[in-house]
């Protein structure tokens, strides 16, 4: 099944991808997670990325679309993929009808006031990109990988207002594209993250 992850910063698309990944065997491909990847490594792509990241701002379309055009012709895509991050905007969205044909969005609709506290409060592991939150987690090393865990440069207080206008200025409207489509489903991310992932579940189990 080929699906993109729509929703607002924090509103758990890594998190809910990753037990998507783990349930269904679906290869996970996160943007963010590659840009952060690059700027580890220090590669162009990711140097050019750190300017918007930094700023809570998108990297440029033509940048990101390269990206997932090459990262969508590896094999572990041909039985399907799930974006999540991708598309952020209307440009990327048509740009993603070219590439593939998309069965499913998932929607996890969240109220934006609430996210401030998830994203500042967010930790994740340097290894393998597990989230956690404060409120539920105090380790200095993840307990899946042992990595050591770190907050994420764009989880500030400033950053996240900023990364929260962009998701409604230019990736809010994606919700009525794909509606359009008829493709959108949505899953009332508000819930705890298990009951969230229920509803995926019920989603996708009645599909295959
Ligand atoms: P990206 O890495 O995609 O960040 P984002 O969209 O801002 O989303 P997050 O990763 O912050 O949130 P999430 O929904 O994955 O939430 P999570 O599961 O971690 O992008 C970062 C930057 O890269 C962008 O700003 C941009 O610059 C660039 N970029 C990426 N893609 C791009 C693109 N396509 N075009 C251009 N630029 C791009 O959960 C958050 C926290 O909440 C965690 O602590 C978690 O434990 C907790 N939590 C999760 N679910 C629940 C729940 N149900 N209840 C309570 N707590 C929960
Ligand atoms: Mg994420």
């Amino acid at each position: 099944m080929k699906i993109v992850l729509l929703g607002a910063p924090g509103a758990g698309k890594g998190t809910q991808a990753t037990k998507i990944a783990e349930k269904y065997g679906i290869t996970h491909i996160s943007t963010g997670d590659i840009f952060r990847k690059n700027l580890k490594e220090g590669t162009p792509v990711g140097l050019k990325a750190k300017a918007y990241i930094d700023k809570g701002q998108l990297v440029p379309d033509e940048v990101t679309c390269e990206i997932v055009a090459e990262r969508l012709k590896e094999s572990d895509c041909k039985n399907g993929f799930m974006l999540d991050g991708f598309p952020r905007n209307v440009f990327q969205a048509e740009a993603l009808d070219k590439m593939s044909e998309i069965d499913l969005v998932l929607n996890i609709a969240v109220e934006l006031d609430k996210l401030m506290a998830r994203l500042t409060g967010r930790r994740v592991c340097s290894k393998c990109g597990e989230s956690y939150h404060i409120s539920t987690f105090a380790e200095k090393r993840c307990p899946k990988c042992g990595g050591e865990i770190i907050q994420r440069a764009d989880d500030t207080e400033e950053t996240v207002g900023k990364r929260l206008g962009v998701y409604a200025e230019q990736t809010k409207p994606l919700i009525d594209y794909y509606s359009a489509k008829g493709k959108l489903e949505s899953v009332d991310g508000m819930k705890p993250i298990d009951e969230v992932f229920a509803q995926i579940e019920k989603l996708l189990d009645s599909r295959n």
